[in-house]
């Protein structure tokens, strides 16, 4: 069962008392200092009053744990003490309900098992079919326009283009264009601080978004459960859970938006950092050119799958990006019974949050922690580094499904781009980068790409 409806309570503000911490000023709480500067208010906090403390954000009381002791305890989870259904419900629950993150324990395991037949090597290969297709077309595309380009809006569309082919595998003719523009509008509401569908707002186009794919998807489904497509939606309408039972047609449509959104803006934004810290570090953008190269592939060709182990130092880097601008700063969880860490009460009811974007900066586990350097993630240097140190995807049950799916269109898309072009920024340029709800730089990463001779 979820735990949406398990009768838990908000544990009172004197409930939590012996937890040291901040509600900031009364109604909006710290909400605008969260959002105006997510990093720093953390660390402004943590400094403050310790790695566990109480904070007032978004009309939720929160307790912080921080640092990879907590990201352990709070992910991994030994004990089922934490309800990431609950924790992620106020933000995705109208929009996305029931997707996979927003399911707990044993219906969770069932719905995961059923969807990874999706991810297995045999679909994945097929799903790098279309990513080649897409990419050289989409760099060939970007290569053909003269002059600078926003480099983030760019890359949003063609993720959204990608997504299209790699997760409903055809041509969807007049659905195409109306499908990607209710999964943007689902998408921005799903993080609006209004959370009412007012006429006019984010909320009631995310409304009705979700309206259509509804419809889209509950009239597709039928077909693709006797189609012999090798796209994501085909596999997930021929999924069957160890019960033996096809998933229903709701049970699709909810996987499929939530994993659309699970896709896309964490690959915008990463790919995005990925490529501003190889335009900030030319040697490392020419170290993955050279690494490409020595595939000795002709320029444009497909990168097979059977090659994606050659690019250990792409996937370094890519990691680095992660690490530096973790697409989701911060995972919330609600505790179902009462627990104690390190040595803080936490009552039934309690939410709680921990922070990878915080832990990827500390600078007793990164040394130099604002410097890139993909090498920390050589075999040599990761040696005795703690586990939940490293937590883009976050970690136990719940740990991102599609994490081989991004490590393989990030190679896809380095393979692609850095074969064709070099990225370069005007120099003295730094992108100001807004953090949450997932990082962007706010003015698009205006850069030039360079046709390589
Ligand atoms: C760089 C890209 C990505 C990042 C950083 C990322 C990050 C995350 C994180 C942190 C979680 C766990 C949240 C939690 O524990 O509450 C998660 C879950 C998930 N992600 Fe990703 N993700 C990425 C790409 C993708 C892609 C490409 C897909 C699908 C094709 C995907 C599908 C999912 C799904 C289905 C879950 C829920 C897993 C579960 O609850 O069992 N993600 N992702």
């Amino acid at each position: 069962m979820t735990y949406a409806n398990a009768g838990l309570v908000e544990p009172s503000l004197n409930a939590l008392q012996h937890i040291p911490g901040d509600d900031g000023p009364p109604v909006v709480g710290l909400t605008f200092r969260l959002l105006a500067n997510p990093k720093g208010e953390v660390e402004r906090l943590a400094a403050r009053h310790g790695p566990v403390y109480r904070s007032r954000a978004f009309g939720l009381r929160t307790i912080s744990l921080l640092g990879p002791d907590a990201n352990e305890f709070v992910l991994f989870d030994r004990q089922k003490l934490f309800s990431s259904g609950e924790g992620w419900n106020p933000f995705l629950g109208r929009l996305f309900p029931r997707g996979l993150m927003l399911l707990d324990f044993d219906e969770h395991r069932l719905h995961r098992k059923a969807l990874s037949v999706a991810f297995k090597t045999e679909p994945m290969r097929s799903y790098l079919n279309g990513l080649n297709a897409g990419l050289a077309r989409g760099v060939a595309l970007w290569l053909g326009r003269p002059g600078p380009m926003l480099f983030y809006p760019a890359i949003k569309q063609l993720t959204l283009d990608l997504a299209a082919t790699s997760f409903f595998g055809r041509d969807l003719g007049p659905d195409a264009e109306p499908l990607k523009r209710a999964f943007i509008d689902m998408v921005a509401a799903s993080v609006t601080p209004i959370r009412i569908a007012l006429p006019g707002t984010a909320m009631a186009r995310g409304v009705a978004g979700r309206r259509f794919m509804v419809e889209f998807l509950g009239r597709e489904s039928e077909a693709r459960r006797q189609g012999d497509g090798e796209d994501l939606f085909t596999h997930l309408c021929q999924a069957s859970t160890d019960e033996g039972r096809l998933l229903s047609v709701e049970e699709i449509i909810d996987h499929m938006s939530f994993l659309m959104m699970a896709a896309h803006d964490t690959l915008t934004s990463s790919f995005t950092s990925f490529v501003w810290f190889l335009c900030e570090n030319p040697a490392w953008q020419t170290r993955l050119r050279e690494e490409i190269v020595a595939l000795n592939l002709p320029r444009g060709a497909p990168l097979p799958y059977e090659r994606l182990d050659e690019l250990p130092l792409t996937e370094m880097a890519f990691k680095e990006a992660l690490r530096l601008i973790p697409p989701v700063p911060a995972i919330p969880r609600r505790a179902v019974r009462e627990t104690e860490f390190h040595g803080f009460r936490i009552p039934a009811g309690t939410r709680v949050s921990v922070n990878p974007i915080f832990t990827h900066h500390m600078p007793e586990v990164w040394p130099e922690p604002e410097k890139f350097d993909p090498l920390r993630f050589s075999e040599e240097n990761s040696r005795g580094r703690h586990k939940f140190a490293f937590v883009p995807y976050g970690g136990g049950a719940h740990m991102c499904l599609g994490l081989h799916f991004a490590y393989m269109q990030a190679k896809c898309f380095a393979y692609h781009l850095l074969g064709a072009a070099e990225a370069a920024v005007a120099p003295g340029y730094r992108p100001d980068w807004r953090l949450w709800p997932i990082p962007k730089p706010r003015d698009g990463l205006p850069l030039t790409l360079q046709a390589l001779g």
